[in-house]
């Protein structure tokens, strides 16, 4: 282990986070009552300009009166470039108690960027004599937040994840997309001839290098790494599999677009019984190669050693977790 330590942020459970947008007051009940880990009010891209103050009171009177229960809260400010942001904060964190838990802030660039919405929520939270810390939640979906990202994931003690905002990345990068959040069949590989003559298409991952970034930044700072949208919200088993592509590379989470993708957010980002099970004989297992002074033993025909008991500890803690937040 490195001599430094990094310390984990707030931790919360992150598997499913639904987007409801601050200009649609009449979705905020169900939203409240949905099996949702995180929901967030958003001032940003699904409300229009002309709807902009009229979506913050929504969310200043949502905040003050829906009962949200265990689930954690966030609301998504506007950008830095836009002259909306400073009253977001400003009179988001003023006209409400402490019911508010993070603020995501959109298309981060720089660490700059973090360390300025920083400043102006310390002052107002000081001022209006806030108790809890309002967390950050970042969304990476600039060219400019992909090569600063390992940065801006150290840039504050508020942040608490990292989001990869799939749809302005492609528009950042100018990627080729069909759909938000899916696969595109160019990104592919014509195998060669094979010995009958054919040739097969093998689709690729387009997102695989910007998600594994973000999670090694994430990662190495103590961060959530969370999945961003998939715009196909009837196609539940695209939004499976690009989940399941996002869990595999380390993220805790992806966001519903529509409450229909919370429950398949839910099940892939919750362990199995099995894997639980199997990470409980792994931890007996390992206790007892310690007894007899073994580093490593098999389990089912497998190596395991003291990587596996993080490992193992990882998943254990998880489904812990999830059972105490009512499964
Ligand atoms: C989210 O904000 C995205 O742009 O994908
Ligand atoms: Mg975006």
């Amino acid at each position: 282990m490195s001599f430094k330590i990094v310390e984990e942020a707030t931790p919360r459970l992150n598997r499913s986070e639904l987007a409801v947008p601050g200009s649609s007051p009449q979705l905020f009940e169900k939203a409240a009552k949905s099996a949702a880990d995180v929901i967030f009010l958003d001032l940003e891209d699904a409300v229009a300009p002309d709807k902009k103050e009229e979506a913050r009171r929504n969310v200043i009177r949502a905040l003050n009166e829906i009962d949200w229960g265990n689930k954690t809260v966030s609301v998504r400010i506007n950008g830095l470039d836009t002259h909306y942001m400073y009253r977001d904060v400003v009179e988001v964190i003023e006209q409400t108690g402490e019911r508010l838990d993070l603020f995501m802030i959109p298309k981060v660039g720089t660490a700059a960027d973090v360390y300025a919405v920083d400043m102006l929520v310390s002052q107002v939270e000081q001022a209006k004599g806030r108790k809890k810390r309002i967390g950050f939640e970042l969304i990476i979906e600039t060219a400019l937040g992909m090569q600063n990202v390992h940065e801006i994931a150290g840039a504050s003690p508020r942040n608490e994840s990292l989001h990869f905002g799939v749809a302005d990345y492609a528009a950042s990068t100018r990627a080729r997309t069909t759909n938000i959040g899916g696969v595109n069949p160019d990104y592919s590989v014509l195998t060669d001839p094979l010995e009958d003559g054919r040739r097969e298409v093998h689709w690729g991952d387009m997102w695989h290098y910007a998600i594994a970034r973000m999670v090694v930044a994430a990662r190495a700072n103590g961060l959530r790494p969370i999945d961003g949208p998939f715009g196909d919200f009837s196609d539940a088993d695209g939004y499976r599999a690009a989940a399941r592509r996002a869990a595999a590379l380390g993220c805790e989470g992806k966001w519903a677009i529509h409450p229909s993708q919370i429950a398949l957010a839910n099940e892939v980002f919750s362990p199995s019984e099995k894997e639980v099970e199997r990470a409980r004989r792994i931890l007996a297992a390992m206790e007892e190669a310690a007894r007899e002074g073994k580093g490593a033993v098999s389990l089912d025909g497998r190596l395991i050693d003291i990587a596996s008991i993080r490992q193992a500890q990882a998943l254990v803690a998880k489904a812990d977790q999830i059972t105490a937040a009512g499964g």
